[in-house]
């Protein structure tokens, strides 16, 4: 039957019929919210290069948890700003840090809401590397050692996952062999599987003053004109005991996305990172796109391309929103 029988337009006249078949929907348990933890008290600073988005001290940081849980937020995730990088960057796994810190405080409060922790070193060395730097290269085996050191610390503290974003070879199975041995063998592992070496991660280094101090991060993180690369990844993730793979950026590889979708049977999550965040807001504040609009499409094509967890700045604003298109 074609037209005049078929008329695809009678089920978009009006918002009753759209809504009944739409396909796709974000809601609040879909995603989770990033946070820049710092040294101090009381400190709540607007990040210049994320407007709208802030460094906050542990304090501060509490003050969030409660609505975050009544919006319904899946989880959190936290990066620490730590107040000295120095050259090993121990800070990432000093059961004093300020991840390790926040932690602790977190646990108490927190009622339904996960604690993920990113486990990097570039953050805390002053070199601003993902890895350990040997003879001006990235040292993988010694790398993945340490970041089994920062996961143990970070699950000691009561993170509920750790989410590694270095992209060394074989950092699963180090991080899943330590846990295991620790006696963490419940706590989940996010892995940073498919990241991308973007140049949308700039507001983020910006916030985190983890720029490279020499050369870039293209001898581990992927190269963006790869997709099929992305199976490999994933493949050696599962078999090291991944619980929940990710690809990063979102918005410019949702083909990724849909990849890992189709081919691969294990929680997706995308993370929408700091660049995704800025244009959307710089242009709105410009005045030149709706921003609500603009992030309920956004959020809703990640989530159409496959991936059911999103990490995104904008998941506060977004489940707000949602709460009161509601009531
Ligand atoms: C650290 C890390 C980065 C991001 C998450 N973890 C920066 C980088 O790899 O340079 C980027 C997040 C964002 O841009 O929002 N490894
Ligand atoms: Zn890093």
């Amino acid at each position: 039957m074609y037209f005049p029988q078929t008329r695809l337009r009678r089920l978009r006249q009006n918002r009753a019929f759209r809504r009944m078949v739409r396909e796709t929907k974000v809601s609040p348990e879909n995603l989770i919210m990033p946070y820049f933890v710092v040294s101090g008290e009381n400190i709540r600073k607007e990040i210049k290069s994320l407007p709208g988005q802030f460094h906050l001290s542990i304090d501060e940081l509490l003050k969030e948890i409660d609505e975050l849980e009544n919006l319904g937020i899946s989880g959190i995730i936290l990066f620490g700003i730590p107040e000295k990088k120095d050259k090993e960057g121990s800070g990432a796994y000093s059961d004093s840090g300020i991840i390790q810190r926040a932690c602790r405080e977190l646990k108490k409060k927190v009622k339904d809401l996960l604690i993920i922790t990113d486990v990097c070193l570039c953050e805390y060395r002053e070199d601003g590397h993902c890895g350990i730097v040997e003879d001006g290269k990235i040292d993988n085996d010694n790398t993945i050692e340490v970041l089994a050191k920062i996961a143990i610390s970070q699950a000691r503290a009561g993170s509920d996952m750790v989410a590694p974003s270095d992209m060394m070879d074989g950092r699963v199975g180090a991080i899943r062999n330590a846990l295991d041995n620790e006696g963490y063998k419940d706590i989940p592992i996010m892995s940073y599987s498919a990241k991308y070496s973007s140049s949308l991660y700039s507001p983020f280094r910006n916030a985190a003053n983890c720029a490279p101090s020499f050369g870039d991060r293209t001898t581990y993180q992927m190269d963006y004109s790869n997709k099929y690369e992305v199976l490999r990844e994933i493949e050696q993730d599962i078999e090291e005991g991944v619980d929940i793979v990710m690809v990063k950026p979102a918005l410019f590889y949702l083909d990724v996305i849909s990849l890992v979708n189709e081919r691969f049977n294990v929680p997706l999550c995308a993370f929408s990172v700091s660049g995704e965040y800025a244009m959307i807001k710089t242009a709105s504040q410009g005045g030149f796109i709706d921003e609500k609009r603009v992030v309920d499409e956004a959020l809703t094509s990640i989530k159409r391309a496959g991936a059911n967890i999103i990490i995104t700045y904008f998941a506060k604003e977004y489940a707000k929103n949602l709460v009161s298109k509601i009531s």
